[in-house]
């Protein structure tokens, strides 16, 4: 059994055990991967400032997000086709999270189906929504989403387009894989994967399939998204979707000081400050690089999260010193998941809690109150001397 110490060795399980296409689907960015890259490139240029002699006894890390307790400020961000990293991934995440005591996100395109991930997790997770032009689907899912006692609802809104990941489209990724030779190959050396796939029926997207009117080539998600995705989506429709579900509300994708604003308006209890983990708008800034702009536009008037980028505690406690609320990871416990399982996961999270913990510490701090821009060292020119916009 191979000794983990970090997230990078989850990622290099990760890519050992899991067929190429879902690893390579995970591990991408669009086009040149430039945003992809500073997501993580960004938050390294930031260091800490180290101090002595505080006194470090009775640390914690516990908090809120959206007035949940949690054992550190970190949630499970929505990825699509969880359950292809792993079988039953989306089950295997939502426990351990709730065991961990962090919130969890499922995805509208999730292979697990709400009800089915609200039957075998113990806690209450939150429901992430992509906006379809079937206004009956988006509402029918919503109810489905209240029925099954979510306790938030994430609406993505970043991609109403798809951004392209040519990975994705060399590798004819689909859900399940199609049975050609290469992927057959692929499937057979990935035993544990293939083993786990052959006792599961969840292969497909379980909450759409038997739901959604004329379902097209749901396997793509390339074809699905073009088909069926909101190209209409603006501010009033998300108000219209905040009302029909009336309960706890995020919106996730907002990378402008502007779109903050509008957010807040929109009755945003929290943002997630996201670029879709470089997913979505190559070029565009870090979340990083961003986030002091939104912090300083829509501070106190919403609870302000991160992600992209995520790989390392260290990394979520820079997120909160430069004024983020939380955080939610991607890719981090997706790796966990691809590598072990549900095991996978808790140690995603315990690598993480062990790092923020240890460098809170160093940095001469207990809490996470007490954590503030002072245990930083940012580069002046951090979030760039751009020309302003005409
Ligand atoms: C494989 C994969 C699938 C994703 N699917 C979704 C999704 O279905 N809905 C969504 O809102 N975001 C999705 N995301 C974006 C994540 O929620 C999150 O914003 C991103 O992973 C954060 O970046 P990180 O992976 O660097 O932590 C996905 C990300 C990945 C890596």
């Amino acid at each position: 059994m191979p000794v983990i110490t970090n997230i990078d060795d989850l990622k290099r399980l990760h890519r050992r055990r899991t067929p190429k296409m879902f690893f390579d689907y995970c591990e991408s960015g669009s086009w040149t991967e430039q945003t992809f890259r500073e997501n993580t490139s960004d938050f390294d240029r930031i260091r800490f400032r180290q101090r002595v002699a505080v006194d470090m006894s009775g640390r914690t890390l516990n908090g809120t997000m959206l007035g949940q307790p949690v054992t550190m400020p970190v949630a499970l961000a929505p990825v699509g086709s969880l359950g292809m990293q792993n079988a039953d991934g989306e089950i295997k995440a939502a426990r351990a999270a709730a065991a961990f005591g962090v919130p969890y996100t499922l995805s509208t395109m999730s292979i697990c189906s709400i009800e089915d991930v609200a039957q075998n997790s113990p806690a209450p997770f939150w429901f992430q929504l992509y906006v379809m032009q079937d206004t009956g689907f988006v509402d029918e899912i919503i109810e489905r989403a209240r029925a099954a006692n979510c306790s938030a609802l994430v609406l993505t809104l970043d991609l109403q387009i798809l951004g392209q990941r040519h990975k994705d489209i060399k590798n004819g990724l689909s859900a399940p894989p199609k049975p050609t030779p290469r992927n057959l190959w692929d499937m057979a050396t990935k035993w544990s994967w293939s083993f786990g796939m052959a006792g599961t029926r969840r292969r497909t997207f379980r909450n759409i399939v038997g739901h959604a009117k004329s379902v097209g080539d749901l396997s793509s998600l390339q074809a699905w998204t073009a088909e069926q995705f909101d190209p209409r989506l603006d501010w009033d429709k998300v108000e219209r979707i905040r009302e029909r579900w009336g309960g706890k509300f995020i919106l996730k994708g907002i990378l402008d000081a502007e779109d903050a604003r509008l957010a807040v308006k929109a009755g945003a209890d929290a943002i997630v400050v996201s670029n879709h983990g470089g997913r979505q708008l190559d070029g565009a800034l870090s979340s990083i690089r961003v986030l002091p702009s939104i912090v300083r536009a829509v501070k106190g008037e919403t609870e302000i999260w991160l992600d992209s980028g995520i790989r390392s505690g260290q990394d979520i406690l820079k997120a909160i010193a430069m004024g983020a609320d939380g955080t939610m990871i991607g890719r981090a416990y997706v790796y966990g998941l691809g590598a072990m399982g549900q095991a996978g996961v808790t140690r995603a999270l315990q690598i993480l809690q062990k790092e923020m913990d240890v460098t809170m510490a160093l940095c001469g701090r207990r809490t996470l109150r007490e954590v503030n821009r002072d245990i930083l060292l940012v580069p002046r020119d951090f979030e760039g001397d751009w020309a302003e916009n005409a």
